[in-house]
């Protein structure tokens, strides 16, 4: 295990899929999710061949799969990118098949956001698996909103902590995707909710800003222009170089990242294959 700086950890010789099934691999785990935490909540694994069964086995280890209920995914933009038999698996995409269908979603996440944030049940774990990278270019930036919120004066905290944000699915919808693959229900508020700007993580006890501009549409009892001015330079702040860390993709990664603690942006600087299939974990509310 070697840590990547101040943000996440690199795992080389391990093998998911052996090492970590059943019951055996409870401890072993139980230490890879200590030492993920410990490192801000990011982690790559390298070298890793696993199923689409074996991809969600291991993301359930972190809790709860997004449709994993059974229940049909909700009709919005997203649910035309979930793998035909798993929907629990999100598929993320340049390629399109011998119909010129596309495998996945081309250019997902290529905005600063934390998955599934306009939920009231939130993502807390992604696991991406990349399993067609380009040889160069298709990094994922992570933005560290633990050290971001940390670095901030005692005024500034003091004057947000009480704050809260509106998430919705519609900022993404109205601004990142194409206009014929955007669909009404996009807009019908079922993907919108309100949580703290600064969440309390519910594993470590620190704290966090819990916004994004992928998904935050203003502060709850403000409008839009009010909320402006105080939003735009807090994504400046937690954007800055110190709070990055860049993702330079091998094939064959099994990157796992926390949603309660991290933002991250999907660089689209490659025109080369990039296949990629995320199982997402449905975390608590956020406090
Ligand atoms: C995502 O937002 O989950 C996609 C990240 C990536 O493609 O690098």
């Amino acid at each position: 295990m070697n840590s990547l700086g101040t943000l996440g950890i690199e795992i080389t010789g391990l093998d998911i899929c052996r090492d970590l099934a059943g019951d055996a691999g409870d401890n072993l785990f139980g230490d890879i999710h200590a030492a993920w935490l410990e490192a801000g909540g990011f982690m790559v694994i390298r070298d890793q061949d696993m199923t689409q069964e074996q991809h969600m086995g291991f993301s359930r280890r972190f809790g709860p799969l997004f449709h994993d209920d059974g229940q049909p995914p909700l009709q919005d933009t997203v649910s035309r990118y979930l793998h035909p038999d798993h929907p629990q698996i999100y598929r993320v995409s340049n390629k399109v098949d011998e119909n010129g269908e596309p495998t996945g979603r081309k250019g997902a996440g290529t905005y600063w956001h934390s998955d599934v944030s306009f939920r009231d049940h939130p993502a807390h774990a992604s696991v991406l698996y990349g399993i067609q990278v380009p040889p160069r270019g298709g990094d994922t930036v992570f933005a560290n909103m633990t050290a971001a919120y940390e670095a901030l004066s005692d005024g500034m905290k003091g004057m947000i902590d009480g704050l809260h944000a509106v998430h919705d699915f519609a900022v993404a919808a109205a601004t990142q995707y194409a206009k014929p693959v955007v669909i009404d229900n996009d807009f019908d508020g079922a993907n919108r909710c309100v949580h703290p700007v600064v969440r309390t993580h519910a594993d470590t006890g620190k704290k966090s800003l819990y916004i994004n501009p992928g998904f935050t549409s203003h502060l709850d009892g403000f409008t839009p222009a009010e909320s402006k001015p105080i939003l735009e330079p807090l994504y400046t702040h937690a954007t800055k170089q110190d709070f990055l860390y860049r993702h330079n993709w091998r094939p064959h990664d099994v990157v796992v990242w926390d949603n309660r603690c991290l933002m991250h942006y999907a660089v689209m600087d490659y025109t080369a294959d990039r296949y990629m299939e995320r199982c997402t974990v449905i975390g608590e509310k956020p406090v």
